[in-house]
């Protein structure tokens, strides 16, 4: 048997992504039905989570649920759905986190956007995590979650409410893995650089700054999830920060060297 070929056991694992509508979240959650995995889309906008179903690679193994996850009774109708769907959810991704808009600065941001972004990120990422740990230990299964951070968990974006929750998930996995280990349930982050996906309209003048020449992609990200939720690839890794992000996190105010002779 090739570890790398089989990293799942679809007989006995089943997923949740939440964001599956658009950019990373979607791209983990196409990988995971690829990978034969049952896999629940979760997103507040229903054209999108349709249309990422449809351009899935095993849509039959595919299922909707639309929903706001700033809401506390939509994540347990979440997590109802689910149960009933696919069984126990033993991977779950939390990919989802409202847009990040540039004018929202520390004058601007209003309370509304300051408590949206704290609630999708945080609170339902706390709350789904620490149900569906209830759920695994219940019925003696191990399990797998991977909480979307940032870089801007530890330097700051100009956007206060989205780096504070972002710093606050980075310490979640963190109090979840520690907590989870003796359940076999890991917890770990994900920790994307700029990568040009829905949530994040970059200037391509940044790709100079990025050792690896270039934006990264949602589909960048999707196979170091699957690597790290994987209990076959990753059985002995908890409370760890992925970084997928091209280098860009080596950026200083000095440029990168040019070489007159290698
Ligand atoms: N794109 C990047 O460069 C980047 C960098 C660092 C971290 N991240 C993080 O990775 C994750 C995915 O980023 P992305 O760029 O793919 O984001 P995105 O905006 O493309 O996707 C996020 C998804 O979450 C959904 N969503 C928003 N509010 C919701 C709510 N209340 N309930 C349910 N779903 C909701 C959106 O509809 C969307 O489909 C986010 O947590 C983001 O903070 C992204």
């Amino acid at each position: 048997m090739s570890l790398l070929n089989t990293p799942f056991d679809p007989a006995r694992e089943a997923a949740l992504v939440t964001g599956a509508g658009n950019g990373i979240g979607r791209a983990i959650a196409q990988a995971l039905v690829g990978e034969g995995v049952r896999t629940v889309f979760a997103d507040i906008r229903e054209d999108m989570v349709r249309a990422a179903i449809a351009a899935s690679p095993r849509p039959e193994l595919a299922v909707p649920w639309v929903g706001d996850l700033a809401q506390r009774e939509a994540c347990d109708a979440l997590l109802a759905a689910a149960r009933s769907a696919v069984g126990q959810v033993t991977h779950f991704v939390h990919s989802a986190a409202p847009a990040r808009r540039e004018a929202d600065h520390v004058f601007a941001v209003s309370d509304e956007t300051w408590r949206q972004m704290h609630a999708v990120n945080l609170d339902a990422g706390f709350h789904l995590s620490r149900e569906l740990a209830r759920q695994l230990i219940a019925a003696g299964a191990p399990g797998s979650f991977l909480l979307l951070t940032s870089l801007h968990a530890g330097t700051p974006r100009n956007l206060p409410h989205y780096s504070t929750a972002k710093a606050a998930m980075a310490m979640l996995v963190k109090e979840l893995a520690k907590s989870f280990g003796r359940f076999n349930i890991r917890v770990n982050a994900l920790v994307p650089g700029a990568i040009a996906a829905g949530g994040f309209v970059a200037d391509p003048a940044l790709a100079k700054h990025i050792p690896l020449g270039r934006l990264g992609r949602s589909e960048d990200l999707a196979p170091m999830a699957l690597a790290v939720l994987s209990n076959r690839i990753s059985a002995y890794v908890t409370g760890a920060a992925i970084v997928v992000d091209g280098g860009l996190s080596l950026t200083n105010w000095f440029e990168p060297p040019t070489f007159e002779d290698i």
